[in-house]
């Protein structure tokens, strides 16, 4: 047993993914006796959870992990540990590279942080990037939320986007059993839970991979029968879910969200390009009318929907023409909210080998131009909830102004209005909007 409490710190970078397992990391570290640490400086035991989506994300881990390895070298007892994407790209390399680790895990094994820690403090440098089946998890996450939650349906990707690490890092397609989400979901609620978002990198892929789906040539459990089956919890209010693929996107899906009532209204469908040649290089398997065929289906069946997506600019080739391709999505589309990105070859993936690489430059330029478009776009569609009322979930108080409660449309509109967060926290207040802006709103309870 530990003598003094021993207190730990997690950085966490990148996705909703990463962002789930530090959650779960961090429950384990409790249940092992460590106390957080808001402040890395004060903590014996520090975890940076890492991406390597871009070249950036990979290179800020690099500058975090520099200074704790130095601190390290005063004060020998911290424990120093790089989970996530780019422990699992660079695995090995890593220890060399930095020798002031203790541990390297790739994400496959967040769950088995606690026996991997043992190795760690019987005095082993420990590397953990093998892959292996996504063990159950037992242990309580420490989630940052009272009120949202996060929920893993399925792992990995068997994607091959010419551009993306994940399927190199976060390894093949494994599905969550249903019995096995739906406790988890049933226990969130039980604590008081709102609001559920089902998280997966191919979200559509759900199921394919358990036993019996492929004996029968169909799925026995697809991500649409998994809605059905959790909606009716009692004690959740409203469920989300990311990451959808056009691909793979059905029909039954749309309808499905529009016939029940605490799905959201809400679609994440990343199109990546708006140019039919480039879809084609990136290996995404649809064409942009069929991208424009499911948001129009989509509206049809929900008129107020509110649609986010991904886009890169700059892939290997893209001409001018081409990217005035993408630019004529977003202004017929009109995007409620888009993450944007300039293309960064990736080690490992098929793009970042070709000859015809856009230049700096010229991503920069395009990602401007795109980004300028965005924000129009995203006003417009902010706009139109002027004199709505719109269901707020209260998540908290807005950390600007401490008489005003924050909370989310059933669009993901971040919204702002006065109210006691005592009374509020939790409750799905009806709220009139008064003001917009780009991506959030500002309200007063209706009533
Ligand atoms: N599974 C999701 C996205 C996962 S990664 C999907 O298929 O859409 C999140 C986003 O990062 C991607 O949608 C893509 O827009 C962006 N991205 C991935 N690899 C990239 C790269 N090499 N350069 C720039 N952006 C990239
Ligand atoms: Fe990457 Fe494509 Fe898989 Fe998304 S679907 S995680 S972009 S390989
Ligand atoms: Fe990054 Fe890994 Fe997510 S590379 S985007 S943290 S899956």
């Amino acid at each position: 047993m530990l003598e003094t409490t021993r207190h730990y710190h997690i950085t966490t970078f990148g996705c909703q993914m990463n962002k789930a397992d530090s959650e779960r990391m961090a429950g384990i570290l409790e249940k092992m006796g460590f106390e957080w640490s808001e402040d890395p400086n004060q903590a014996d035991l520090i975890l940076y959870n890492t991406c390597t989506i871009r070249d950036n994300a990979e290179q800020k881990v690099y500058s975090y992990l520099g200074r704790q390895a130095e601190r390290k070298q005063h004060n020998p007892h911290l424990t120093l540990i790089l989970a996530g994407c780019v422990a699992q790209q660079e695995g090995e390399k890593l220890l060399q590279r930095v020798p002031e680790l203790d541990l390297v895990m790739g994400p496959q094994h967040a769950n088995r942080l606690e026996s991997l820690l043992e190795e760690v403090f019987n005095g082993n440098q420990v590397c953990a990037t093998e892959s292996i089946h996504i063990a159950e998890d037992i242990t309580k996450p420490r989630r940052q939320s009272t009120i949202v939650a996060w929920v893993n349906i399925i792992y990995g990707c068997n994607e091959r986007c010419t551009y993306c690490v994940v399927p190199n890092v976060r390894g093949v397609e494994q599905s969550r059993r249903p019995e096995a989400i739906k406790e988890e979901v049933e226990a969130l609620a039980k604590q008081g839970y709102k609001e559920i978002t089902l998280l997966g990198q191919n979200i559509d892929a759900y199921g394919r991979d358990l036993p019996g789906s492929t004996q029968t040539g169909r799925h026995l459990y697809t991500f649409t029968d998994l809605l059905y089956y959790l909606h009716d919890l009692p004690g959740v209010e409203r469920f989300r879910f990311a990451t959808s693929h056009p691909r793979y996107f059905t029909e039954r899906l749309i309808q499905a969200c529009a016939e029940l009532p605490k799905v959201c209204e809400y679609f994440h469908i990343p199109f990546q390009s708006g140019d039919n040649d480039l879809l084609k290089a990136m290996g995404r398997g649809y064409t942009h009318q069929r991208y424009r065929q499911i948001i129009t289906k989509i509206r049809e069946l929900m008129p107020h929907a509110a649609i986010s997506a991904d886009v890169i600019v700059g892939f290997p080739g893209e001409t001018e023409k081409q990217f005035e391709n993408t630019l004529e999505l977003v202004e017929d589309i009109g995007f409620d909210q888009l993450n944007s990105a300039a293309y960064s070859p990736r080690p490992g993936t098929p793009a970042a080998l070709w000859h015809n690489q856009v230049s700096f430059e010229v991503k920069n330029e395009r990602l401007q131009r795109l980004n300028n478009l965005i924000n129009l776009k995203a006003a417009e569609r902010s706009a139109r909830y002027l004199g709505r009322i719109e269901n707020i979930l209260v998540e908290q108080e807005n950390p600007k102004n401490s008489t005003q409660v924050m909370g989310r449309t059933e669009g993901n509109r971040l919204t702002f209005f006065e109210g006691n967060i005592n009374e509020l926290k939790g409750k799905l207040v009806p709220v009139r909007i008064t003001a917009t802006r780009t991506f959030s709103l500002t309200g007063e309870i209706a009533n």
